[in-house]
């Protein structure tokens, strides 16, 4: 069935204004609806639902239909969506992702994708050099790594190469052997929870350790906990140490932890997944210090750097491993005797079709340059810091729940009879009515489509999590997200 080209012309129009439409401090950062209202407002154009047999929309249904999604969707560009540590998109990492989808094809062999797998050589080659992994001595040998589907998968593959080194037999004889110990820090993701469950390592097997009071893992504590996991029957497996861990961006000492596991023989995966980008940065990059005697390291490039979800990485190594452990030689697809065969990605993962993610990432890049990657963390530390600044030179009306050093922070608004005091010592009743504060602040902004900032619990109290990822965001619109969370607050406590 081929569709009309106008429509598609249409189509292509309406998403290239979108994308090229510079989204205004006056726009709204979303219009908030309940599932009724949304469902409600696609009935005169394509409902959302699916009939049993659903007739075929023309072109001005299926524009009108258009419009009514980008109407109800969050305009992550906004200067004032700080809610998460992804917001964007880089335009150009867009198109790069129209290209790679525009030429459908698949990652897994150098047949169908010749461009892209020398692509991805060179992109992993090039984020390999900026970690320090080992590269390929040529292009014709294994890239350092591997692109994957996100941190989390990234972190999966990961942990299932710890386990296949230590048991190569894992692969044919199954997950039946001993109890392992997977370590990672109480502010590393939950990710290694999911991924110890999946793998049937369970999460018992993860065994979380302590931090410092930023949120970096405590190497003294890190050892302490490999010395103890045999005497619980556990051998220990793994650490997972966290470059930029996702609430308060702290950075574990990677070279301490490098000491740990390389002393033990422990497999050490880095979760770059949000701060590896730092790498990027000539001035940011010392918070990864040591990464390059990691074992593996995931770094998502749509979270800092603007790239559509998603764009992630696993580098390893010994990417010699990822083929030792997730080939299956599928002869109609990775025949040995065909031209270039060795050059074929497909069995250095778990995946069969595999988005050419590394398309948006190359023009991208090579749009920018390394200097524009720079800039950009460079921008958002910067912004993070202008924060920082107005909370220390203020009168009280914030405190920080965690002050960070990287792209983020937390804040604590405080009510204006107890800015003086030591947010620790609030009294109870204070500390409930503050962390029920932070929902309904969050609310009025989802309400009145003025901001979206993110909150959570840190020691028990819900505070605001201001994230930088996006380069329109301005110092002044930092300054108008603090007014923000002040105004509504300051309403809210009065109410
Ligand atoms: C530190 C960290 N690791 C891993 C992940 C998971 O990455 P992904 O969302 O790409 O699966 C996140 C996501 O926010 C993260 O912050």
């Amino acid at each position: 069935v081929i569709p009309d080209p106008d429509l598609v012309a249409r189509l292509v129009a309406r998403v290239g204004d979108h994308l090229l439409a510079p989204v205004r401090s006056s726009d709204p950062v979303l219009r908030y609806g309940a599932p009724d209202s949304i469902r409600a407002s696609f009935a005169d154009s394509v409902p959302l639902d699916f009939l049993d047999t659903e007739p075929a929309h023309d072109a001005d249904e299926l524009l009108a239909a258009t419009e009514a999604v980008m109407a109800w969707s969050v305009a992550t560009n906004h200067p004032r969506f700080v809610n998460q540590n992804f917001a964007g998109p880089d335009p150009v990492g867009v198109i790069g992702d129209w290209l790679g989808a525009a030429l459908n094809t698949t990652g897994a062999t150098y047949e169908v994708a010749p461009v892209f797998t020398l692509m991805e050589h060179a992109v992993l080659d090039k984020l390999a050099r900026l970690a320090g992994f080992p590269r390929a001595a040529t292009p014709d040998d294994v890239p350092p790594g591997m692109f994957c589907p996100g941190g989390s998968v990234g972190l999966l593959f990961a942990l299932q190469l710890a386990r296949h080194r230590h048991d190569p037999a894992v692969t044919t004889r199954g997950a039946t052997g001993g109890r392992y110990a997977v370590f990672v820090s109480t502010s590393g993701h939950y990710s290694t929870r999911k991924a110890a469950a999946l793998l049937g390592l369970g999460t018992d097997a993860v065994i979380s350790v302590p931090t410092d009071p930023t949120g970096a893992m405590d190497p003294g504590a890190l050892a302490a906990a490999i010395e103890a996991a045999p005497a619980d029957g556990r051998t220990p497996l793994a650490v997972v140490a966290t470059a930029g861990t996702t609430v308060t961006g702290a950075f574990d000492p990677l070279d301490d932890i490098a000491a740990v596991t390389g002393a033990r023989d422990l497999w050490l995966h880095v979760d770059g997944a949000y701060g590896g980008s730092a790498l990027f940065s000539p001035r940011q990059r010392s918070r990864l210090r040591g990464i390059a005697q990691a074992d593996s390291m995931v770094w998502d490039l749509h979270k800092m750097m603007g790239m559509t979800q998603q764009c992630s990485v696993l580098l390893v190594r010994d990417p010699t491993r990822l083929d030792q452990c997730f080939a299956e030689n599928a002869d109609y697809l990775f025949q040995p005797d065909k031209r270039n065969a060795s050059l074929d990605a497909g069995d250095r993962t778990f995946q069969c079709g595999r988005r050419t993610d590394v398309a948006k990432l190359w023009l991208s890049w090579k749009a920018h340059g390394d200097s524009g990657f720079a800039a950009r963390v460079d921008h958002a530390v910067a912004l993070a810091d202008h924060v920082r600044a107005r909370v220390d030179d203020g009168d009280g009306t914030f405190a920080f729940a965690s002050r960070g050093d990287f792209t983020n922070t937390c804040l604590l608004w405080i009510p204006p009879g107890s800015r003086a005091t030591d947010t620790a010592s609030l009294p109870r009743d204070l500390r409930d009515r503050l962390h029920a504060l932070a929902p309904a602040v969050k609310a009025r902004m989802q309400d009145e489509g003025t901001a979206m900032i993110g909150y959570q619990p840190l020691d028990g109290l819900n505070c605001f999590r201001l994230l930088f990822m996006n380069p329109r965001v301005t110092a002044d619109d930092a300054d108008t997200l603090l007014g923000l969370i002040d105004r509504y607050a300051s309403e809210v406590w009065a109410s």
